[in-house]
């Protein structure tokens, strides 16, 4: 679907101007300026009234439809969304105790709830996984072929740590191109992001140590601080803004922390991005405190503005940032690509993959370098891009339809899940069994945090088609919430 051979574009650098443009309205329409129904101004007055072009109005209106914020009537213009009540109110970030051992959400749970919704047949709404028909899937497995057939034996062999060079430069030059001085020499070939935070976590930390992290957020993360032995403090994660500087100033101040675990750029689950003033804040303070911040910015290329949201590595000017990604969430998980970069740590982080194991697989790092060398990356990044913007819109739709009163939705600026709040009565992992039952695979807010807090909520994968089978499921779980109420 997203086949593509050349690739002649690199990312639009209309791209920041229309951006803001959009936000500028975002937020007139989110503080109740422009209301339900108003005709917003025409792109001939914005343009007048910005000085901007009327390409550049009218990508900003396009971008506000793809959000679900505003529609088009023929020869009218356009017109703020007549959206339920339930839009204007996001989930709710639910404060915790100073500080937590993860071990409170037990492993266990973790791996029965991972063991029901890997059963076979499901209608799979739990994994952050994107459906085949939104990735290059023929190219790569084209490329796959050649390189077999090419490369036999580099492709076959040991390609020892720190990685294939090329990738390293190619990963290197993307970073540099969003503000990250980087080179080859910096970056270590990982087995997914979740190698590089592991070999991150292990190397900076020692069992009993505190790490700072944001809630809700990804629980594979909170595994991994539980089995390191840490404790954690959680900041409240914004749905909008992420977490607050001040609240980064008040922990280092309060407790020990060995270092900071953050997910700000389109944060799984809440969707969330940090601003780029907040970042360069929260850099320079843990900078000042010499606290190491790993980084994972695995979904940094896929914001719904067609902009890379910028790393906090882009404002390390101490070197204590260690960035974290992989290919995971934008060309394919299976490959299992990933990477972490950091100059200060480059030999010892090296040698660590090395004794972890040895080496990431050798076709999958040919595989992706030279996708990205020949296969239209950006193409692929871009198309990727509206098409998650346009699900996530279509799914918080149906379910601000379909579930009942009370319910609200996160307003992801990237990535693909959506952060659902129920009523407070619903136990979401009652939820999650029935709607098992019923054949639908969710993921139960409970895992989000290291106490559970999170129990009404839900959060459901976005990067699926939008099928019949689908609809009937929302509606599905719209019901299933409802009886629980
Ligand atoms: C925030 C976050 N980090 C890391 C991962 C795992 O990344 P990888 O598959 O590259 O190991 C995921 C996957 O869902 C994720 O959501």
């Amino acid at each position: 679907m997203f086949e593509s051979n050349t690739d002649t574009e690199s990312v639009d650098p209309q791209g920041a101007r229309y951006v803001a443009l959009a936000q500028g309205l975002q937020t007139r329409i989110a503080v109740g300026e422009l209301r339900p129904g108003d005709r917003v101004p025409s792109v001939r007055e914005l343009g007048a009234q910005s000085g901007y072009s009327v390409t550049t109005v009218l990508r900003a209106y396009e971008h506000l439809e793809l959000l679900g914020l505003v529609e088009s009537r023929p020869r009218s213009g356009y017109f703020v969304r007549a959206v339920p009540a339930a839009v204007r109110t996001l989930p709710q970030t639910i404060h915790s105790s100073p500080q937590l051992q993860p071990s409170l959400i037990s492993a266990d749970l973790v791996s029965s709830v991972l063991d029901t919704v890997s059963q076979p047949g499901l209608l799979q709404l739990s994994h952050a996984t994107t459906a085949p028909e939104l990735m290059p899937v023929a190219a790569l497995n084209r490329i796959a072929r050649n390189l077999i057939k090419e490369q036999p034996e580099q492709s076959l062999s040991y390609m020892m740590s720190p990685g294939l060079e090329r990738l390293r430069q190619q990963i290197a030059g993307r970073l540099s191109a969003c503000g990250v001085p980087a080179v080859a020499d910096d970056v270590v070939i990982t087995t997914g992001a979740l190698e590089a935070i592991h070999l991150c976590i292990r190397m900076l930390t020692r069992p009993g140590d505190t790490l700072l992290m944001e809630s809700p957020t990804y629980y594979c993360l909170l595994q991994i601080a539980e089995e390191c032995g840490l404790r954690v403090v959680e900041l409240p994660n914004d749905p909008v803004h992420g977490i607050d500087p001040d609240d980064v100033r008040r922990a280092i101040q309060r407790h020990r922390i060995s270092a900071a675990l953050f997910v700000q750029n389109f944060n799984n689950p809440t969707g969330s991005v940090m601003p780029d003033a907040a970042k360069r804040e929260v850099v320079s303070l843990l900078n000042a405190a010499e606290i190491p911040l790993i980084e994972d910015d695995i979904y940094g290329e896929i914001g719904f503005s067609g902009v890379r949201a910028t790393p906090f590595k882009a404002f390390d000017e101490d070197d204590r940032v260690l960035h974290c990604g992989s290919f995971s969430k934008t060309l394919s998980p299976g490959l299992r690509v990933g990477w972490v970069l950091s100059r200060r740590h480059h030999r010892e982080l090296s040698r660590r993959k090395f004794t972890t194991s040895c080496a990431t697989a050798s076709l999958p790092q040919l595989i992706v370098s030279r996708y990205l060398e020949t296969g239209g990356y950006e193409r692929h990044l871009r198309k990727l891009r509206s098409e998650l913007a346009r699900s996530v819109a279509r799914i918080s739709d149906a379910v601000l339809r379909e579930f009942p009163v009370g319910t609200s939705v996160a307003r992801p600026q990237g990535g693909f899940v959506l952060w659902i709040e129920l009523p407070k009565q619903i136990d979401a992992m009652e939820m999650f069994r029935r709607a098992a039952q019923q054949g639908i695979a969710i993921s139960p807010g409970i895992l989000y945090s290291a106490d559970g807090r999170y129990h009404h909520h839900i959060r459901l994968n976005c990067a699926v088609s939008w099928t019949p089978a689908l609809e009937q499921a929302l509606r599905t779980l719209g019901k299933l919430a409802a009886a629980l109420l």
